[in-house]
């Protein structure tokens, strides 16, 4: 089958969260089963640096001006650029300038995206026709909404990989994105008054996935579903509603052969690790312990993230001696709140404002416990990161998150399904607990290498996703 995947990031091209490292990795996993997966996105500065070489598909005019459709391929896989540099050409990040405000033309630049989209599968590239149009995120949700305009040519899915982020619109748009005043309706485009990207993906794809299964399900709760769980819920009647978990990437993500490291280490030969905690010590200037329980966090500094949780609770790390390690930027008092706590206890907590790719690897492969304690989480990647690398994730017990750790109760352990530390409520109280239980786990060394040893053994390979996707496509093309 021929699919084309829709989206703004990639992975490691262009990256500014998980979603691009899902674009890196699912299209090649559904080429290894057999899938014909190619990718659309608009020609950033960092995406055309990478994809140097490319061929000229289509040259047009249409609502968002001069536009070339090129072609080339990334590590073998097919990528079709929209060549707009009014509209794209932009350094940095694809969303915001450097003073975070949303660029004003983002209604046109994510349309355009939305159309190429669409026309991919009539016809556009002569050679190549999408059969079913996979998007990803509000940037591509007008894809669906051109699919349905032009009679549903192709199949569409569309994955939230964050229902947070919507892409709202003034309504005024509406006649310079080339989508018609009928498809402004509650049932369509609407939302509050605005035109909604992400209502589009929902309202008009085949089917809609999320990005783990217990999110599919919290979304059609008004607690997370901002507004649209009406939407959601009637999608989840209808059988259309699904959730599919996010893997990993080896090639990137691997204790063995990870590039980013020096001291390699699995299952069976640990040494390395212990080496990679004592660098990572020695690159925040903390006291060479190895036996103080080392926390990690690696994040986008936002609400979602609780991070305003860990804030209260680092006190707790510290008093027992632990230490704390924090890279992350994003919202100014997080970044202060963090700084804050690295000033106050400078033996035990050191933190980087910043984004930084191959530090992270370092610590992941360093720390003894990753910390993501978020109070939504689509699916999550850091906390797979941890498993696969021996570095016990502490999570809330939301999203992806409950998916895919499994608490360190008397239980758990003794059955050897442990691998992490599970929280419930979104509470410093409720943190702390889970911080405590993670000190007195590590009281125990011998049951510690074991929840260790079973987290390590942990599959989430992207294979196994690709397959879902797989039955997916097939399932919505015998409906057809
Ligand atoms: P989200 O997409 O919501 O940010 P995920 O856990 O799905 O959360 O993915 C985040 C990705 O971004 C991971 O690959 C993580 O390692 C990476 N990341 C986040 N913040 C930073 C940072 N400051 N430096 C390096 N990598 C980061
Ligand atoms: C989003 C979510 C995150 C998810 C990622 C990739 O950014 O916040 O939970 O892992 O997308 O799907």
């Amino acid at each position: 089958m021929k699919v084309l995947h829709v989206c703004s990031e990639l992975y490691p091209l262009l990256k500014t969260g998980g979603l691009a490292d899902v674009m890196g990795a699912l299209p090649f996993a559904q080429k290894e089963i057999g899938i014909d997966a190619r990718v659309l996105l608009p020609a950033y500065p960092a995406i055309v640096a990478g994809i140097p070489n490319t061929v000229v598909v289509s040259e047009f005019d249409n609502f968002a001006g001069h536009v070339i459709l090129r072609y080339g391929e990334y590590n073998g896989l097919g990528i079709y650029l929209i060549d707009a540099p009014h509209l794209y050409a932009r350094e940095g990040n694809p969303y915001h300038d450097q003073w975070y405000n949303d660029y004003a033309d983002n209604y046109k630049r994510f349309a355009l995206l939305g159309w190429v989209g669409a026309e991919l599968s009539t016809g556009l590239d002569s050679w190549w026709r999408a059969e079913l149009v996979h998007s990803h995120d509000w940037h591509a949700g007008l894809t669906s909404a051109y699919l349905f305009n032009k009679g549903r040519p192709a199949r569409s899915v569309f994955t939230i990989h964050n229902l947070a982020y919507q892409g709202q619109f003034s309504h005024h748009h509406l006649f310079e994105i080339g989508l018609p005043e009928t498809m402004f309706h509650i049932d369509g485009l609407e939302l509050h008054g605005q035109i909604s990207y992400l209502k589009s993906g929902l309202y008009y794809s085949d089917a809609v996935t999320a990005v783990s299964p217990t999110y599919s399900r919290e979304i059609t709760t008004p607690e997370f579903a901002y507004g649209l769980q009406g939407l959601l819920n009637t999608l989840q009647h209808q059988d259309r509603l699904y959730g599919i978990l996010n893997g990993v990437d080896d090639q990137i993500w691997s204790p063995n052969n990870d590039t980013y490291i020096k001291d390699h280490y699995k299952l069976k030969s640990m040494t390395g690790k212990r080496k990679n905690k004592k660098k990572l010590q020695e690159y925040f200037n903390l006291p060479r312990k190895s036996d103080a329980l080392l926390f990690v966090m690696v994040t986008r500094l936002t609400e979602q993230k609780g991070v305003d949780l860990l804030i209260e609770s680092a006190k707790d790390i510290a008093q027992e001696g632990g230490q704390l390690v924090i890279l992350g930027s994003g919202s100014p008092h997080l970044e202060n709140g963090i700084r804050h706590l690295a000033e106050t206890y400078p033996e035990n907590i050191a933190v980087k404002i910043g984004y930084d790719e191959a530090l992270s690897h370092l610590i992941i492969a360093g720390g003894d416990v990753i910390l993501v304690p978020s109070r939504f989480e689509p699916c999550g990647l850091t906390q797979l990161y941890g498993l696969k690398y021996g570095t016990l994730p502490l999570v809330r017990a939301t999203g992806g998150l409950a998916d895919t750790v499994v608490d360190s109760n008397e239980d758990n352990v003794k059955s050897r399904s442990a691998t992490g530390f599970v929280f419930n409520d979104a509470t410093p109280k409720s943190l702390s607990g889970a911080i405590k239980n993670a000190f007195l786990l590590w009281a125990k060394q011998r049951t510690w290498s074991s929840v260790r040893s079973n987290a390590m053994q942990q599959d989430f390979s992207w294979l196994i996703s690709a397959t879902h996707y797989n039955a997916l496509y097939q399932k919505l093309s015998r409906d057809h």
